[in-house]
């Protein structure tokens, strides 16, 4: 039992004083329960509603990708720079340190390798297993326009049930087929398709012409997916043009941990996405790293 409140001090209830009611400051995120909200506020940073996430799944269908062969020596060492970490549960397991306190947002679906059809898909982890790890966010392909379209979305719809049962958000990654063109126009069809049926989170890749109109006809934020690996000014002018254009941050792999320096391309990503810095500064910033000025 406690004791009984034995104060002399006057209570002051402050009655005077309205409860604030507070907003959400993520795009369209407004209406969730408050741990939904809390892991997505772990996720994208409340002060600039933007992320900078390390996507080193790559493993779930690739194998040991280049940059990626020893995950404890190359991407542990990065975890402090980043805001998120997605990766899969194995790696999670086997090699990310359970003293990090850094949100993590797990690949949830998987199957076909690389040596077969991409999505042909399936949910790979019980959402069970997302809050045993913390996982922060569940990630997941879908595939529209794929030969398994309609799977993928289905394995997308029910993962959202399982994260909306425990306040855990779903990545919705838009997966490009090899002949599918890239363009504005299939983006906004997959990215809406996504958020319309329960994504609370939408990963999609840049466009040059319309990357604004697929930000704005989506209802949920956009993370920009980097790519194969390009010029370091390539990549930090993409993410700074997808910040620009109305993306709430990245989710950058390739460029990050296949940079010559990742620290300090994570570095520079990080000022373009949180502080809008522009690309030919973030160069030099890039640049004055990696010579370890
Ligand atoms: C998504 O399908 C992949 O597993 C990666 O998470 C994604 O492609 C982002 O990585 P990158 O920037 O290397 O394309």
């Amino acid at each position: 039992m406690p004791e009984a409140d034995v104060s002399k001090k006057e209570k002051n209830y402050q009655a005077d004083v309205p409860q604030e009611n507070h907003g959400f400051f993520l795009k369209g995120s407004g209406n969730y329960d408050w741990g939904m909200k809390n892991r997505l506020a772990r996720v994208f940073n409340p002060k600039t509603g933007r992320t900078v996430m390390l996507a080193v799944d790559h493993g779930y269908f690739q194998g040991p990708t280049t940059g990626l062969e020893r995950i404890d020596l190359n991407i542990v060492p990065l975890i402090p720079d980043c805001d998120a970490l997605f990766c899969t549960r194995g790696v999670l397991r086997s090699m990310v340190p359970a003293g990090s306190t850094k949100p993590m947002v797990l690949r949830a679906s998987g199957g076909p390798s690389i040596l077969k059809e991409l999505s042909d898909e399936q949910i790979a982890m019980d959402i069970e297993d997302a809050i045993r790890l913390n996982a922060a966010g569940i990630g997941i392909q879908v595939f529209i326009g794929g030969e398994y379209e309609t799977r993928s979305v289905h394995n997308m719809t029910r993962l959202v049930d399982a994260g909306l049962r425990y306040g855990i958000p779903v990545m919705a990654v838009t997966a490009v087929g090899k002949d599918m063109v890239r363009d504005a126009r299939y983006f906004q069809l997959a990215c809406r398709i996504c958020a319309e049926l329960g994504a609370q989170i939408v990963k999609t890749y840049y466009v040059e012409e319309g990357f604004e109109e697929i930000t704005a006809s989506c209802p949920v934020p956009i993370v920009m997916a980097g790519g194969k690996k390009i010029a370091e000014i390539d990549a930090l002018t993409m993410a700074y043009n997808a910040v620009q254009g109305g993306a709430s941050g990245v989710d950058m792999g390739r460029n990050i941990f296949q940079s010559d320096t990742p620290v300090a391309m994570l570095t520079a990503i990080h000022k373009v996405v949180h502080e809008n810095m522009k690309p030919q500064d973030a160069l030099e910033l890039f640049e004055s790293l990696k010579r370890g000025e």
